[in-house]
């Protein structure tokens, strides 16, 4: 796989892990990272609640030196907070600041933040220019190819970017109406990639080497991004490495694996949260581990009612074992 710079930023490869909300918290970028992810990104952050110094949003930018690069998301739908929420990014040490122009969530997409803003390219310049002068780290972009189907608007979302000095675009390949499910479109993304002058990533649906291909392959394709497929699955950016290395496919993690990763989820996530509200957050992630186990349902229930560390492990130990 490539190396790539963003800006002035190397990254070591190009297969990155996309951002989550709720998800990319500190703890999962860590496993990503240790995995071979190129890039990893936190979880998107509003630029209003940046700007307000409010304490949980800035807890969601915390950032260790083992997981860097690390690009800071950030979303808004004016450019006095996103310019603002920038620079603040910057001072917590994101080494990127990535600006959401994707998310479909009704919430963002009442404040004017997020894809909606894909349908107004004066205000996109307007924000990009502002945040681009702003700081002095990489400036980013994650966008959709369009809100509805048949629309592609990421080609001239991507020539505005150029022009105020964006240094890439993740380009989520499915129209904002679709949500994060659904077929990705390569022609769409091919359209988007034709004639770039920075780099474009790929995004949608990538869950294995075969898949990877096919977006690799498109011309001008800078690199790939993974969200759902590698939760749980951290070795899918070491299997698509060497897939494009040397053309040999690495075997699946085992079940054993997926237990030791979510063994170290566990320490990682109640060392930064603490007893009680890690083990309450890893039922939001446990599923993505134990979801192709036999009794994955009953497992999960174990898992919602669990409130301390040592009988969480018991379980893990037991599971591991079998
Ligand atoms: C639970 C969840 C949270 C997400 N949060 C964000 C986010 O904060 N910022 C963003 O740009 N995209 C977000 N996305 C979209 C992903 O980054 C990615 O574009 C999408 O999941 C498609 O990639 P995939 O098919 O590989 O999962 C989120 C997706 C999911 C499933």
């Amino acid at each position: 796989m490539s190396k790539l710079l963003i800006g002035n930023i190397k990254v070591n490869n190009n297969i990155f892990l996309a951002p989550m909300a709720g998800l990319t918290d500190l703890p999962l970028r860590l496993l990503a990272k240790q995995d071979g992810a190129g890039l990893v990104y936190t979880e998107m952050v509003s630029a209003k609640a940046l700007v307000y110094r409010d304490k949980k949003t800035k807890k969601l930018l915390t950032i260790l030196d083992e997981e860097r690069p690390v690009s800071a998301q950030i979303v808004g739908g004016d450019s006095y907070s996103m310019s603002e929420a920038a620079k603040i990014v910057q001072d917590l040490g994101a080494d990127i600041v990535d600006i959401n122009l994707g998310c479909p969530v009704r919430k963002i997409a009442k404040a004017g933040a997020g894809a909606k803003l894909l349908a107004n390219e004066k205000l996109v310049s307007k924000i990009l220019e502002s945040v681009v002068k702003s700081v002095k780290i990489p400036v980013t972009i994650k966008i959709r190819i369009g809100l509805l189907p048949e629309q592609n608007v990421a080609p001239g979302i991507i020539k505005i970017a150029q022009d105020c000095g964006i240094k890439m675009v993740a380009v989520h390949a499915r129209p904002a109406s679709q949500g994060h499910s659904g077929t990705p479109d390569l022609n769409a993304f091919a359209q988007s990639c034709d004639g770039a002058k920075i780099p474009i990533i790929g995004n949608g649906g990538i869950i294995n080497e075969e898949i990877a291909l096919e977006f690799l392959k498109i011309p001008n394709c800078a690199g790939i991004m993974i969200g759902h497929g590698a939760v749980g699955n951290y070795s899918i950016f070491r299997r698509i490495e060497e897939f494009f290395k040397t053309g040999k496919k690495l075997s699946l993690p085992t079940q054993k694996e997926k237990i030791k990763w979510l063994k170290q989820h566990v320490i990682y996530s109640t060392e930064f949260y603490g007893e009680k509200k890690g083990l309450v957050l890893m039922r939001k992630v446990a599923h993505y581990y134990v979801k192709d186990m036999p009794n994955a349902a009953k497992i999960r229930g174990e898992i919602n009612s669990m409130t301390i560390l040592e009988d969480f492990n018991n379980l893990l130990n037991i599971l591991i074992d079998t």
